[in-house]
């Protein structure tokens, strides 16, 4: 059994992922409402990973004879101004599931708990990895986001993004 505070922080995670998935399916239909399709599928292929992630922390909960409950997700209650609004959204959210991630790590040290600490080592590198496609993001439309054609473009390189499951298996 895994330490009791630990495994709450894990079971909280399992929302936290849903929730992202949530999240980025609303951007997906933003992008949808706004007719730039490439975004909308950059974002609905984030949800499918962050869907992947709860799914992550559940059954590693359900390794360790932990059970697992299912709260209620938020709803996604972001309201954008610009094109790049769910681009900057999706940056500080990335920054604040690394900070619940590293929070997870924090008391899985403290209760020597080096199993968690080893399956969360995937999560602390992922978020590295997120955290720098959000900023990317960020940045291709700081430089391309003002000119119709290069949007277009832009539009057409996040349309080739395509679904892989996680390369952690459990
Ligand atoms: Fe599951 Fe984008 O962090």
């Amino acid at each position: 059994m895994l330490d009791k505070k630990v495994a709450e922080l894990l079971n909280t995670q399992v929302n936290k992922e849903f929730y992202s998935a949530y999240l980025y399916l609303d951007f997906s239909n933003y992008y949808v409402e706004k007719g730039l399709d490439g975004f909308a599928n950059w974002y609905k292929v984030q949800a499918q990973e962050e869907r992947d992630h709860a799914m992550l922390f559940l059954q590693y909960l359900q390794n360790n004879g932990c059970s697992v409950t299912l709260d209620a997700i938020d709803k996604p209650d972001k309201v954008f101004e610009g094109y790049d609004g769910p681009l900057h959204a999706g940056y500080e959210h990335e920054q604040y599931v690394t900070a619940l991630i590293h929070t997870i790590y924090d008391a899985a040290h403290e209760a020597k708990d080096y199993r968690t600490m080893q399956f969360l080592d995937w999560f602390v590198k992922e978020q590295g990895e997120e955290e720098t496609n959000a900023e990317n993001l960020i940045k291709k439309y700081e430089l391309f986001g003002s000119d119709a054609k290069a949007l277009y473009m832009l539009d057409n390189e996040l349309a080739a993004r395509v679904y892989s499951a996680p390369s952690l298996v459990l």
